[in-house]
């Protein structure tokens, strides 16, 4: 398939109007319209839609990604009355979280509507429904006319690109489509937030802080399959995952990580006897603060080095965490010794990402 990719500009003369973004996405809403598949991006990642209520759509979104298609896929939507058709119980907790979270990168569990496939919501009775605020994503959900469901726009297993030129790589020839606006502002998912129940369960932290959410909702808990990785002997887990997305090995680079605390990295590398062994092909992820106080020996050892931005600012390297994975890759790199930083605001959604990257565990 001849993939097509339209770079939007971010600051055209004139502004990143409404008019603008119209113009230029209307051969992607065609697609859409017409039951395929195109990649956009969002505030959080890039996401790979198709029409929400084109179950055949649906279906391709998994073939074309290699998804399993028990693993739901999320709803967007570009205003509130949209909700009405995909839920059937729009609850007080999820009216405080769309009127200070919406749009923006949190995603609601609530009770699916009979609109809504069950391609769509992996067989469950559930729907995940986000309103995200990227202008393309919003401009293209409003030209099409309908909701699109998308997953992010990654090969499965891959890590979620956060850059046009991420999702290219890994689809390019496997959609007619690819809007590209450049790097994504937060680079991690969505939170996913189970409203279901009484106590609101964050199922997979992200661009909204649990810290957030408890200051408008009170108690929220966390899914107990966040933190806990499967292990190579077969996992310490026994439950089931409430999130299908949760039990797949993610976000994993080909390379092994290791994950150090601050001022642990030579410890690390020592443990790890890299020095011993020119073969394997080593990197480092760290913060500006760690690369700083790197010796020179230690930094010449290395295959490849990238800063995640400062440890003083999570959100910086919660930006550039997916990219550095995937440059690991492209640099051919056996063994990544990854800096954990403190598991605070959106540090938890960082530190979920590295642990499941890390997981060796192939489920
Ligand atoms: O930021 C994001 O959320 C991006 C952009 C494109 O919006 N999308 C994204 O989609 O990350 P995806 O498919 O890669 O991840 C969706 C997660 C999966 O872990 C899935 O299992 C979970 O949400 N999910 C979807 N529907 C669900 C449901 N009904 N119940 C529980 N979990 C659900
Ligand atoms: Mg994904």
């Amino acid at each position: 398939m001849k993939t097509e990719r339209i770079i939007i500009n971010p600051n055209p003369i004139g502004g990143l109007t409404e008019e603008y973004l119209m113009e230029h996405l209307e051969s992607a809403a065609e697609y859409i319209k017409n039951g395929e598949v195109v990649a956009f991006p969002t505030e959080t990642v890039y996401g790979l839609g198709a029409d929400a209520y084109n179950v055949e759509a649906c279906k391709n979104i998994f073939k074309v990604k290699g998804r399993p298609s028990d693993n739901p896929l999320i709803v967007h939507i570009a205003s509130r009355e949209e909700v009405n058709l995909l839920t059937s119980l729009w609850t007080e907790k999820a009216e405080i979280c769309a009127n200070n979270f919406w749009p923006g990168p949190l995603t609601l569990i609530l009770p699916k509507s009979d609109k809504v496939p069950r391609e769509v919501s992996g067989g469950l009775e559930t729907v995940a429904i986000r309103m995200p605020s990227h202008p393309v994503a919003v401009a293209l959900i409003k030209k099409a006319g309908c909701p699109i469901a998308a997953p992010s726009a990654n090969l499965s297993g891959k890590p979620s690109p956060t850059e046009g030129e991420h999702v290219w790589r890994d689809l390019a020839g496997r959609v007619p489509l690819i809007i590209d606006m450049g790097k994504c502002d937060i680079g991690l998912e969505s939170t996913v937030l189970d409203l279901t129940g009484k106590i609101p369960i964050i199922l997979r932290p992200g661009g909204i802080t649990k810290e957030e959410l408890e200051a408008v909702l009170g108690n929220v808990e966390l899914d107990k399959a966040i933190g806990i990785v499967n292990t190579e002997n077969g996992g310490t887990d026994t439950f089931i995952p409430k999130s299908p997305g949760m039990k797949y090995r993610h976000y994993a680079p080909e390379g092994q990580i290791f994950i150090f605390s601050r001022g642990k990295l030579e410890e690390e590398m020592v443990s790890q006897n890299i020095y011993g062994d020119v073969a394997r092909r080593i990197a480092v992820l760290c913060t500006n603060e760690t690369e700083k106080k790197m010796n020179e020996e230690l930094k010449n050892r290395l295959d490849y080095l990238y800063v995640l931005g400062s440890g003083e600012r999570p959100r910086e390297v919660a930006a550039n965490l997916f990219e550095a994975l995937r440059l690991c890759d492209e640099n051919k790199i056996d063994i990544i010794f990854a800096e954990g930083i403190d598991e605070r605001g959106i540090g938890l959604a960082v530190m979920n990402r590295l642990k499941k990257a890390a997981g060796k565990n192939k489920a």
